[in-house]
């Protein structure tokens, strides 16, 4: 059997990681300034994050949703400390677009309503409620138009309140920084009042933090620098470092129904072991912190380098956009093969850098000495 060929991919074999670094299968080190798309956290084959995962192995890794799991609980009071939400309840899932699926679905059983408001670069998963609310028709099918989605640009917020004064919008979602869409922040007085006219309207207010999400931006969520309190939060990606897994937060003022809602893998014993040490590891090596440390003084070396061709520098901690007037294929190209180094990407322009939240001065300066030299081909 072959592969089912949706992915464009790059001639590299990653074989093992450590740190802030991956291995190719000759041994060839690259500094990891991707995080395999954001998801590695605390650090590749973190000594906890192992000694969790054969502990939790060796006792059990599944068991259905059909008896009682205090990882669940555990992970769900933890989470709740460490993110400040603990008031709110926590529904654990597989992935980013699940997440996001099951969100909205909960805005709609309870509003009893299905138009949805979204932001025209967002990115908010594949699968069908979720693709639907990411305006790329490349990647929507014809089945995939379920519901209405109205799509406004970020900071629109007069068109927004307008559609919302119909009376048939169930949710508006929004990612705390766009990050396929290329790193775009809303501020904070968007943020302001699209909390306020969704809480007069009774909309639900959903919070996609799946990449934004998790310390990378500075803050335990990104949404935190503008002071507002979603009612919903989707979590994904850096919850338990590359094992699949996902969550849903939901505020106390949504009463759970048993069989709403369902999953037979999402809260599996072994991905809550995993999920609670990363809270552990994270707040125990003050990751979140580090993460705002490191992106500040990237942020600065990056402004203060002469970029030929940069359009726009954007980002918060280690979530960093580097917008070129021209596409960066070539530049990534050189980071890759030439300077080992990984890095993300968005559109064709954008160099998305989201390295794990573990990474030092050292690292920093690695990456942008390897940058420097990249633009020069
Ligand atoms: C903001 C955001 N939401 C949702 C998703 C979908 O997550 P997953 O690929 O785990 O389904 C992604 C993935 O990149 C994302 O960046």
């Amino acid at each position: 059997m072959k592969l089912f060929d949706v992915y464009p991919l790059f001639d590299v074999t990653i074989d093992h990681g450590k740190g802030c670094y991956v291995y190719d299968e000759k041994g060839q080190e690259y500094l990891d300034f991707y995080g395999g798309h954001a998801v590695i956290s605390i650090g590749h084959s973190h000594p906890r994050y192992l000694q969790t995962m054969q502990e939790q192995a060796a006792k059990l890794c599944f068991y259905s949703n059909a008896v009682k799991n205090p990882l669940q609980v555990k992970l769900a009071e933890k989470l709740g400390k460490v993110s400040g939400y603990d008031d709110y309840q926590l529904f654990l899932i597989n992935s980013g677009a699940e997440a996001n699926e099951n969100a909205l679905k909960l805005a709609s059983f309870y509003t009893g309503k299905k138009k949805v408001i979204a932001f025209s670069h967002a990115f908010h998963g594949r699968t069908s409620a979720a693709v639907n609310v990411t305006q790329n028709p490349k990647i929507q099918a014809p089945i995939n138009s379920t519901f209405p989605v109205e799509f406004f640009e970020l900071g629109d917020i007069d068109g927004i309140k307008a559609s919302i004064a119909k009376g048939d919008v169930a949710a508006v979602i929004i990612e705390g920084i766009s990050g396929v869409g290329g790193i775009h922040i809303p501020t904070t007085e968007f943020m302001q009042q699209l909390r306020k006219v969704t809480e007069e309207n009774n909309v639900v207010l959903i919070l996609d933090e799946i990449q934004s999400g998790y310390g990378r931006s500075g803050k335990f969520f990104a949404h935190q620098y503008t002071g507002i309190r979603p009612d919903i939060i989707t979590v994904a990606k850096g919850i338990a470092n590359g094992y699949p897994f996902a969550g849903v937060l939901i505020s106390p003022k949504f009463t759970p129904v048993y069989g709403q809602l369902g999953t037979t893998f999402g809260g599996n014993h072994l991905g809550c072991a995993l999920a609670c040490t990363v809270l552990d590891v994270i707040q125990d090596e003050k990751l979140v912190e580090n993460a705002a440390k490191q992106g500040e003084y990237l942020m600065q070396q990056l402004k203060s380098m002469s970029i030929p061709g940069l359009k726009e520098l954007r980002g918060r901690g280690l979530m960093i956009g580097i917008e070129f007037d021209y596409p960066y294929k070539e530049v990534r190209n050189r980071l890759i093969y030439d300077q080992h180094v990984f890095t993300g990407a968005a559109g064709t322009n954008v160099l998305r850098i989201l390295p794990p939240l573990c990474i030092g001065q050292k690292e920093c300066d690695l990456f942008l000495e390897r940058f420097e030299k990249s633009l020069k081909g």
